[in-house]
């Protein structure tokens, strides 16, 4: 069943496993990127290639011409309501790798909805002039009514969902898979790895979405060290088990860093405090990584965070090559191309030209 079978409210009730098949073009991969539980090992395997093509194609001015050229017919939209630097940024760069011209709303006081208008009435305006919407927003579940809203209009153009409330942060993650990927290339692949998640893992949406993207790898074991009021959520742990999928939870950092193979810092989520101040309360010195903690971690460990950082990870790490996040911003750009020339579906032609030329 697609999309357009269903009403809102029935959509809403589905199934996720239902709600990712009505989501799903004919050959199973995503019209609209919504949920991680979209991707399978499959589709995942299939872009980072596609990203790793993309990349070594815009090494050279005419391999450049060929991906600008491959979407220049085509617009898209950014509509960030909520701060964002870099999916932002790589979002519009990847636009611009694929050739797609970009428009932007990063704050409804210049738009309409400062007059009033509908959220629904404002993305169904936007729908009119591009071909794309990349969405940011605070409100848990808005991508999803937006893209039931526009496969239900004359125009059903394709969302990507760069972030919403608490939940998920589908394209986060995949830039997470691809840096992992890229880190374990010469030790096996993404397999047989314990990955540790630390901080704010209550309300990290980049967590949930990149646990749940783990699940399609073999014998990955999950972390989660936080203060027991940021601790993840119950939901996520039934997931993991339900999967089969070992995990633990643990407020001592320090006891397994020894034999973790990546760690996840995450920053602390303030924004969504329900009292002002309430987070700072919370002692979270013992849920940072210094140089100390490098001394404890293994050779060939890798340091991620989805940035932006406060001081959970000290600047002296940086220049470890061991900490992998400016690396893994760098992946999101090219692993956000791949996604919006499979959205088109470009992805047989970037193929081709790969073969052909490289
Ligand atoms: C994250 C986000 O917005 O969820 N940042 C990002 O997209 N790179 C994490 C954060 O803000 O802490």
């Amino acid at each position: 069943m697609h999309i357009t079978d269903y009403s809102w409210t029935e959509f809403q009730n589905l199934s996720m496993p239902e709600k990712v098949i009505s989501l799903s073009r004919n050959d199973g991969t995503p019209f609209h990127t919504l949920f991680a539980q979209q991707f399978n090992r499959a589709n995942l395997d299939r872009l980072c290639r596609l990203a790793t093509e993309i990349r070594t194609i815009a090494k050279t001015r005419y391999g450049m011409t060929f991906l600008r050229s491959l979407l220049a017919h085509k617009r898209a939209m950014l509509y960030f309501t909520q701060p964002s630097s870099r999916t932002f940024l790589s979002f519009l760069s990847a636009c611009q790798i694929t050739g797609l011209n970009v428009g932007e709303v990063r704050d409804t006081a210049t738009s309409s909805e400062y007059k009033g208008e509908s959220r629904e009435d404002s993305i169904r305006t936007f729908s009119s002039y591009f071909d794309l919407i990349i969405m940011r927003s605070q409100e848990k579940g808005l991508a999803e009514h937006m893209a039931w809203t526009l496969s239900n209009s004359e125009r059903p153009i394709p969302i990507i969902n760069a972030g919403s409330g608490k939940d998920q942060h589908p394209t986060q993650a995949l830039l997470d898979i691809y840096t992992l990927k890229r880190s374990f290339e010469r030790r096996g692949g993404l397999r047989d790895k314990t990955v540790m998640f630390v901080g704010d893992l209550a309300r990290g949406r980049t967590v949930r979405s990149l646990s749940q993207l783990l699940i399609n790898y073999e014998n990955i074991r999950q972390v989660f060290v936080a203060p027991a009021p940021l601790q993840i959520g119950q939901d996520v742990l039934n997931t993991l088990t339900s999967h089969g999928v070992q995990w633990e939870v643990t407020s001592d950092m320090h006891a397994r860093l020894p034999d973790v193979d990546a760690v996840y810092m995450t920053r602390m989520q303030d924004e969504w405090d329900s009292t002002k101040g309430e987070s700072a309360k919370i002692d979270t010195s013992r849920f940072k990584i210094g140089v100390e903690e490098m001394r404890l971690c293994k050779p060939d460990a890798i340091i991620m965070h989805p940035l932006p950082r406060r001081d959970e990870i000290s600047t002296e790490v940086d220049h470890d090559p061991r900490a992998m996040y400016w690396r893994q911003m760098r992946n999101g750009m090219w692993i956000r191309a791949a996604l919006i020339a499979s959205t088109f579906d470009c992805a047989g032609r970037i193929d081709e030209f790969h073969r052909e030329n490289l």
